[in-house]
């Protein structure tokens, strides 16, 4: 979604502002814009690329040391320059960036506009820049403070005065905002990635809280003038994991890293001697959590087919009740919350607005409220009880691989926590561990496969339409193959429990409506044959994903994909695997831009 990139210092500020942007494209944009004070102060947009943007820049070359750049995913109005950001007021001194929606700009417009200001852009967020000039009477802190007090909604922004041209403001209500100072220059930025290259201690601001970034220097106080002190913290990131290296895209090379991940996920958080799983994060809550009646599970997207997966294994493993819901369904509903309800919240970026709000709604409502988050220090993190990371790295391609697979694995630890805490037996607990230690070598042995599967992306994908069918396990990761179809490689699939099939899916099969079945040789496998066998019956073209070893399909299918045999409750990790690469390879020879499909935003920071 939404990024924004604010820098005051000696060097010149567009480059800095332009290679920050770049870090914060795969969030998932389209259009872009900057601002640079000098003399006259410079003012750039664009729709599309940054690099069409930089492009502009570059031949502008325009000086100055202070600026602030945003890239727009459109909210309020359509990618056009007028509606890219930065916004000014009527007098051009205040610039503006935002992320977020302002909800009532309606009210606020009509009231600024009865007073005489112009607006020149379809946005929300110009009739803050408006605000703050109705407040301005030479104090540009005050008068940022005020306009806020006044704003319902979310915000991340960065704003400029001319007449204050040694500061930048931020701020933010429910869209990050990180601070990054080193001698003589500050910094702040909506994504740590656009900070990484230039410091390795940053400090999150929090709800309703403006800093005030000056040269080697920042503040911070409340929107209620209230000063704050916060410690900067170490960045957790690699500088590695901005590149794709090797790979032509980081969709593959994170498909590639899954191995690596789901050891850094594991590692120190099994002990085998006792059969259970050791997690840090969760000591603080463990008498709550063996006291637990009742689990509940929020998420969004791919965090949500992880959250359906968990249902499975929270049952199978331990003796909760377990629901798995849309936050965004979620967060609307009236909820029966007891003192023995458990709420998980799922979440790679930690960001996203439905789960964010979704866990607030349980927390007031008396539950204990955990985070699965990926992203160390994100908000979600911060507003947990208590929680676990899934240490999958940062994922840079817009859709979800290596955290979904780190999620599996440390939903299938917590269940083992909670289940032997429970009835479930040592030898059961050991059984797991074992499955879970040889993940990551299987998981190389279906990468190495990678050639095989792009053959058949090339087989298949001219198809208009596509089917995805499982069953228990496999039933999210059919829903999860064909999101990752349609959202990389816009082929339009539908994911089903196989069981469903009858029910109204079998109505579209034909010669061109191919099915991808997921049938590994598992408790459910004799029921998915059948409907395998169903779908032959009408025609429908079939590929197969099962155990390697098992010749009972061959003649049966068109296409068949291996995995190597693993426990029915961790088949997932593995069977997942073939389906990325599969859409992977779909969006490649469609000519779609895998990392950063159209429409699609990495973080979904609004409702
Ligand atoms: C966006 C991303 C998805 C992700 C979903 C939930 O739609 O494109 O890949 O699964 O948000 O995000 P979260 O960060 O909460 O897991």
């Amino acid at each position: 979604m939404c990024g924004i990139v604010a820098y005051i210092g000696d060097k010149p500020a567009r480059e800095i502002l332009i290679e920050g942007l770049k870090r914060l494209e795969y969030r998932g944009y389209d259009s872009s814009g900057i601002a640079i004070l000098n003399e006259s102060s410079y003012i750039a947009k664009a729709v599309g690329k940054v690099a069409v943007l930089e492009g502009r820049v570059r031949s502008d070359h325009p000086e100055g040391v202070v600026g602030i750049a945003h890239t727009r995913w459109a909210t309020h109005g359509r990618p056009t320059e007028a509606n890219a950001h930065p916004h000014c007021d009527c007098s051009g001194r205040i610039l503006l960036v935002h992320n977020g929606i302002i909800e009532n700009y309606q009210t606020l417009k009509r009231r600024l506009e009865s007073q005489g200001h112009q607006f020149r852009s379809e946005t929300d967020t110009e009739a803050l820049a408006h605000l703050i000039e109705s407040h301005y009477e030479g104090d540009f802190e005050s008068a940022v403070q005020k306009a806020l007090l006044q704003v319902q909604g979310t915000f991340g922004i960065a704003a400029l005065h001319r007449a204050h041209p040694n500061e930048i403001f931020v701020a933010r209500r429910g869209s990050p905002i990180i601070l990054g100072v080193r001698d003589g220059e500050a910094l702040a930025a909506s994504d740590v990635a656009a900070l990484a290259r230039h410091t390795d201690r940053v400090v999150y601001l929090e709800d309703n809280e403006v800093a005030k970034l000056e040269r080697g220097q920042f503040s911070i106080a409340t929107l209620e003038k209230r000063a704050v002190r916060r410690e900067a913290r170490a960045i957790e990131m690699d500088a590695e994991s901005l590149d794709c290296g090797a790979f032509p895209h980081f969709m593959l090379k994170e498909i590639f890293e899954q191995p690596e991940a789901v050891e850094n996920a594991l590692r120190g958080r099994v002990n085998p001697s006792e059969a259970v799983s050791k997690l840090g994060g969760l000591e603080s809550v463990r008498e709550r959590l063996e006291q637990a009646r009742h689990l509940i599970i929020i998420s969004c997207g791919t965090s949500f087919y992880a959250g359906l997966y968990a249902r499975y294994v929270f049952e199978a493993l331990t003796d909760l009740t377990v629901e798995t819901e849309l936050a965004s369904e979620f967060r609307y509903r009236k909820l029966n919350i007891r003192q023995n309800t458990v709420v998980l919240a799922i979440s790679q970026s930690g960001e996203t607005l439905d789960t964010l709000a979704a866990l607030r709604e349980a927390r007031r409502k008396g539950a204990l409220v955990l985070g699965l988050v990926n992203v160390v220090g994100s908000t979600i993190s911060r507003e947990t009880h208590a929680g676990i990371y899934s240490h999958a790295g940062m994922e840079i391609g817009v859709a979800s691989t290596k955290s979904f697979t780190t999620q599996i694995t440390v939903l299938a630890l917590m269940a083992l926590l909670m289940g032997r805490s429970r009835d479930l037996s040592y030898e059961e607990g050991l059984a797991l561990i074992h499955g879970l230690e040889e993940i990551p070598s299987q998981m190389r042995q279906v990468l190495a496969q990678n050639e095989r599967i792009r053959e058949l992306a090339a087989k298949y994908s001219k198809a208009e339409h596509f089917l995805y069918i499982g069953r228990k396990y496999q039933y999210p990761i059919a829903l999860e193959g064909a999101l990752k179809l349609k959202e990389v490689a816009y082929i339009h699939a539908e994911g089903y429990a196989a069981g469903e099939m009858k029910h109204g899916p079998i109505a579209l099969i034909d010669p061109a409506f191919p099915t991808m079945a997921l049938a590994p040789e598992d408790g459910s496998y004799d029921k998915i044959v059948s409907n395998i066998q169903e779908i032959r019956a009408r025609e429908g073209k079939i590929v197969a994903l099962t155990t390697a070893g098992n010749t009972r399909l061959a003649g049966l299918v068109d296409d068949l994909i291996e995995i190597p045999r693993t426990k029915d409750i961790l088949s997932p990790l593995l069977s997942v695997i073939p389906l990325q690469l599969f859409a992977y390879h779909c969006a490649v020879l469609r000519g779609c831009d895998v990392d950063k499909p159209r429409n699609l935003a990495k973080s979904v920071t609004v409702e």
